[in-house]
């Protein structure tokens, strides 16, 4: 969601963090907050043991109307680790099936005493509306909501460039490659990378698989991924969004994969020491080949560990008395 009520509705009068729905507008000093968190609670296995009971006595709902393997699970695990009661709304076994609105599952959790819901959404704007219409003390954080946004994704993937590229943006080249005309994590990514000043966003894909324009302001865009490739220090790719697209707009998946897919061959345009990045799920072979994927540049499991660390500060920053 990049208008109306997403960013407005998410923080306090105080400028603390009520929901986490957008990182469209959020402020560079909430964003650069939930990263220091992050990356204390990332390195410090003491420390994390010593947050054991911060939520103690609080409820994080994960409500989850499509699937996920990696999101859902870390903030599971985030809310567990901060001593939160976690219970988790199976779509494919629940009365949604039956057709209960999104709205009404909600306020029925809610009832139940969830303090925290934290949803994934095919509709873009379902999570603000969801908070517009909870209780004024239930906090809401989006998991990816249509295709417009995914906040704890931006934060993990800025976790990660920290960690190996250091927290100065400034000279950073980076390259996000693919369909991000779809892509809620691209669009989360762009946020985030603004607000932190990144050197040069470099965006390569096939031109329906672009965005509108307004979307790609500051950005240098390329058709040719040998070219927008040179000399980068982190390569994003994002998967092929078969499910949120018309057919049609890739010729053939070995077309899209000799044009748009990252090999060993492609990456050494790259600077030497470039890193590859990857949301998951993986689509091997078509946007991404299994010698890069599992190769010594990729931080993609990395990704995946820093997320619980950014699910845990921003649980602990949303639920803060
Ligand atoms: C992404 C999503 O669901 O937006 N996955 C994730 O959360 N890591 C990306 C995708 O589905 O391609």
């Amino acid at each position: 969601m990049s208008g109306a009520t997403g960013p407005s509705l998410q923080l306090r009068d105080d400028g603390r963090l009520r929901h986490l729905l957008t990182l469209a507008g959020l402020p560079r000093a909430n964003l650069v907050e939930l990263l220091d968190a992050a990356a204390v609670l990332r390195g410090d296995a003491a420390g994390r043991a010593a947050l054991r009971g911060t939520l103690a006595g609080r409820t994080v709902c994960t409500l989850f109307f499509e699937p996920s393997t990696r999101t859902r699970s870390s903030f599971q695990l985030a809310a567990m680790r901060l001593g939160a009661d976690a219970v988790n709304f199976d779509f494919a076994l629940s009365s949604a099936k039956k057709g209960e609105t999104a709205l009404d599952t909600m306020r029925n959790l809610e009832a139940m005493g969830v303090d925290c819901f934290v949803v994934r959404h095919s509709d873009n704007g379902m999570v603000a509306r969801l908070a517009a219409a909870a209780r004024p003390g239930t906090a809401f954080v989006n998991a990816g909501d249509g295709q417009s946004s995914h906040p704890t994704q931006g934060l993990l993937d800025m976790l990660t460039l920290r960690a190996h590229k250091g927290a100065d943006f400034s000279a950073l080249r980076v390259l996000i490659v693919g369909d991000v005309r779809h892509s809620r994590v691209a669009r989360s990514d762009l946020q985030a990378l603004r607000a932190l000043g990144a050197g040069e966003i470099r965006v390569c894909a096939p031109a329906p698989l672009l965005p509108g324009e307004s979307e790609l302001q500051g950005c240098r865009v390329f058709d040719s991924f040998d070219a927008a490739i040179e000399g980068v220090d982190a390569v994003l790719m994002l998967r092929l969004q078969r499910e949120r697209m018309e057919e049609g707009l890739v010729p053939s998946l070995e077309q899209y994969f000799a044009d748009y897919g990252l090999d060993a061959r492609r990456l050494e345009r790259a600077a030497p020491d470039a890193i590859v990045m990857h949301p998951g799920p993986m689509n091997r072979g078509v946007e991404i080949d299994d010698d890069v994927a599992d190769g010594p540049q990729s931080v993609i499991l990395d990704q995946v560990a820093n997320g619980v660390a950014v699910r845990m500060a921003v649980l602990r920053a949303v639920l803060a008395e």
